[in-house]
C-alpha cells in the first residue's frame, strides 16, 4: 500500500527541481463569513477531497477559483494562502471571476452543456454562444494565473476536469516547457452524444494539449479515442493510447480516482464519532431501527429521486419494516442557479412529503429523514458508521467517492453497500450489491437483501472491498499519474 510518505518521496525524486502546480475550478478550502467570523470550509466535491491529500504529500501551488464571501480576506498581496490553514503545506492561489463570468463559464457552458453533455441521464445540454465565449475567456484567466505562478521554472501543472479543457493549449502557446496533465472527473460519452456540442471539435483541440490525459475507466478512454477519431484530424494510436494532433502527442490513460483509506480509517474509530452518533440517534429518536444513508451533492446525475421511489417500493411491498427502517438522506445544495437543479430540488421534496406521510406513522417514525445542508465532517463519519446500508444510486457518475469513502471508514468490516452499475465504482467494488437505479422494483429487493444479509457475508463483502480500496488509495492514483508522465517526458 502507497502512504503519503511514499508519495511524497516518490515526487522528491521523479519531479525534482519541478514545482507542482494543480488547477481545478473548485478551491479546497472557502472561506466565508458566518456572522462577523470567518469559517473555513470543504466543500462537497470528490475532485477536492481526493486532491488535498496529494497536495499535502507533494506540496506546490493549487490555483483555484476564489468562490467563498471572506475568501479575499484571508489571502496575502499575490492572492495566496496557506492550506490547510491550521498547518499549512501547499499554496492557495485564489483566481478572481466576476458574476458574469461565473454565470457564463461555471454556470453556463461548464455545468449546462459539458455536465449534462457528458453524463447520460436524459437531461438535455444548453449551448449558448454567449456562455462558450466566457468560457474561453476564463480558461485564458487561468492560463495567465498559471504562467504567472511558474515565471521561468520548470513545471508539472496538473488541470482537473471539465471547466478548464481549453486550459493546456492556451499555456503551451505561451510557454511550451510546462509539462501537462489533465484528469477528466466525470463519464467521457460516446462520439454520437459528444458530437452535439456546436464547439466540440475545439473542446477537443484543447484537450489535446496535453502531454497526458487521464479518465476513471478504460471505457471512457476508448469513447475519447472514438471522439476525437471522427472529429478532427489526428493520428489515433490504439496500441498505445495515444493521439497525435499538430506534430504533439497525448498518452490517454485510465486511471481509477480513490480516497485517503487510511486517513479515513483511522479517524471513523475516534471517540467523538461514538459521541457524535449517540446525539444523533437521541435527536432523530432512534432506537433500535436499522439506518440506511445517503450521502450526495444534490445532482440529478445522482438518482435521488430514483431512490425515494425504490424506498416508497420497498415498504409498500414488505409493510413488516415499517418503524424498523429509517433512511438518512444527507444533501448539500448545489448549484442552485441552473433550472435543472431548482426542478430536482422540487421534485425530491415532493416526493419526501408523499413518502413520508404514506408510510409514516402518526408517532414519531418517518422513513426518510432529509438533511438538505452542508454537514461538518464528523457528522458525516458517525452517519457512516451508524448505517446498516449506504447507497449510491447515481444514473450515471465518472467514479464515485461516497462509496469508497464508506468503505474506507467501516473498520468494524460490517454494512452493506448498496451500488449503482453506472458508477465507475462499481468496476472495482464488485461485492457491493450492484443495482440498476431505473429498476425500481429491482432496486426496492436490494434494500431488502442489504437488510437481510446475514452477518458472515456482511463481513467477507466488506472485508474484499477494504482490500481493493486500501490498496488502490488516492496516493496510488497520483504517483501512478505521476510515474506515467514521467515515462512519456523524460522516457524512463
Ligand atoms: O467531480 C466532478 C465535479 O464537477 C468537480 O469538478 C466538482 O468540484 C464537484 O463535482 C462538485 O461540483 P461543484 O464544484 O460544481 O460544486
Amino acid at each position: 500500500m502507497l502512504t503519503r510518505e511514499g508519495l511524497n518521496d516518490l515526487v522528491k525524486e521523479k519531479l525534482l527541481g519541478y514545482l507542482f502546480v494543480v488547477v481545478s475550478n473548485r478551491e479546497p478550502y472557502i472561506h466565508a463569513f458566518s456572522g462577523r467570523k470567518i469559517v473555513c470550509q470543504v466543500p462537497a466535491s470528490g475532485l477536492t477531497v481526493a486532491l488535498d491529500p496529494v497536495m499535502q504529500a507533494c506540496g506546490g501551488t493549487w490555483i483555484a477559483h476564489g468562490s467563498g464571501d471572506a475568501d479575499r480576506e484571508v489571502v496575502d498581496k499575490d492572492n495566496k494562502v496557506g492550506i490547510p490553514p491550521e498547518d499549512p503545506r501547499y499554496s492557495l492561489k485564489r483566481v478572481w471571476l466576476s458574476k458574469e463570468e461565473e454565470e457564463g463559464y461555471y454556470l453556463g457552458f461548464s455545468n449546462e452543456a459539458l455536465w449534462p453533455l457528458c453524463h447520460i441521464v436524459y437531461t438535455r445540454p444548453v449551448f449558448e454562444e454567449c456562455d462558450w465565449n466566457t468560457y474561453r475567456k476564463v480558461n485564458e484567466t487561468f492560463a495567465q494565473n498559471v504562467l504567472d505562478e511558474v515565471g521561468d521554472r520548470k513545471a508539472f501543472v496538473f488541470i482537473q476536469d471539465y471547466h478548464l479543457a481549453l486550459l493546456s493549449r492556451q499555456i503551451k502557446e505561451r510557454n511550451p516547457n510546462i509539462i501537462t496533465a489533465q484528469f477528466w472527473h466525470i463519464p467521457w460519452p460516446n462520439p454520437e452524444a459528444f458530437r452535439i456540442c456546436p464547439w466540440h471539435e475545439e473542446v477537443l483541440k484543447g484537450l489535446l494539449g496535453n502531454d497526458l490525459l487521464g479518465f476513471h475507466i478504460h471505457y471512457h478512454c476508448n469513447n475519447f479515442m472514438d471522439t476525437v477519431d471522427r472529429s478532427i484530424e489526428t493520428r489515433v494510436d490504439r496500441e498505445k493510447y495515444e493521439v497525435t494532433y499538430g506534430g504533439k502527442k497525448t498518452a490517454v490513460r485510465h486511471f481509477p480516482i480513490s480516497v485517503d483509506f487510511e486517513d479515513i480509517y483511522q479517524e471513523s474509530q475516534k471517540a467523538e464519532v461514538v459521541a457524535e452518533i449517540e446525539r444523533l440517534k437521541n435527536q432523530w429518536g432512534i432506537e433500535d431501527e436499522m439506518v440506511g444513508i445517503g450521502l450526495d451533492r444534490i445532482d440529478y446525475t445522482k438518482g435521488i429521486p430514483d431512490r425515494f421511489r425504490a424506498i416508497d417500493r420497498f415498504l409498500e411491498k414488505y409493510p413488516d419494516y415499517r418503524r424498523r427502517v429509517v433512511f438518512v438522506q444527507a444533501g448539500v445544495p448545489s448549484r442552485m442557479q441552473v433550472a435543472a437543479y431548482k426542478k430536482l430540488n422540487e421534485e425530491i421534496e415532493t416526493l419526501l412529503e408523499e413518502i413520508n406521510w404514506k408510510h409514516g406513522s402518526m408517532g414519531r417514525w418517518k422513513p426518510i429523514i432529509y438533511l438538505r445542508e452542508h454537514l461538518p465532517t464528523l457528522t458525516l463519519m458517525a452517519l457512516r458508521r451508524m448505517a446498516n446500508f449506504c447507497v449510491v444510486s447515481s444514473l450515471h457518475d465518472g467514479m464515485n467517492l461516497v462509496a469508497k469513502e464508506f468503505v474506507a471508514s467501516r473498520f468494524d468490516e460490517d454494512g452493506v453497500l448498496i451500488l449503482s452499475r453506472f458508477t465507475g465504482a462499481s468496476r472495482e467494488l464488485t461485492d457491493a450489491l450492484l443495482i440498476n437505479p431505473y429498476a425500481t422494483d429491482h432496486f426496492a429487493e436490494a434494500i431488502k437483501n442489504a437488510l437481510e444479509m446475514p452477518e458472515a457475508e456482511r463481513h467477507k463483502r466488506m472485508r474484499k472491498m477494504r482490500e481493493v480500496v486500501r490498496e488502490n488509495n488516492i496516493y496510488k492514483w497520483a504517483a501512478d499519474i505521476i510515474s506515467e508522465l514521467v515515462k512519456f517526458e523524460f522516457g524512463e
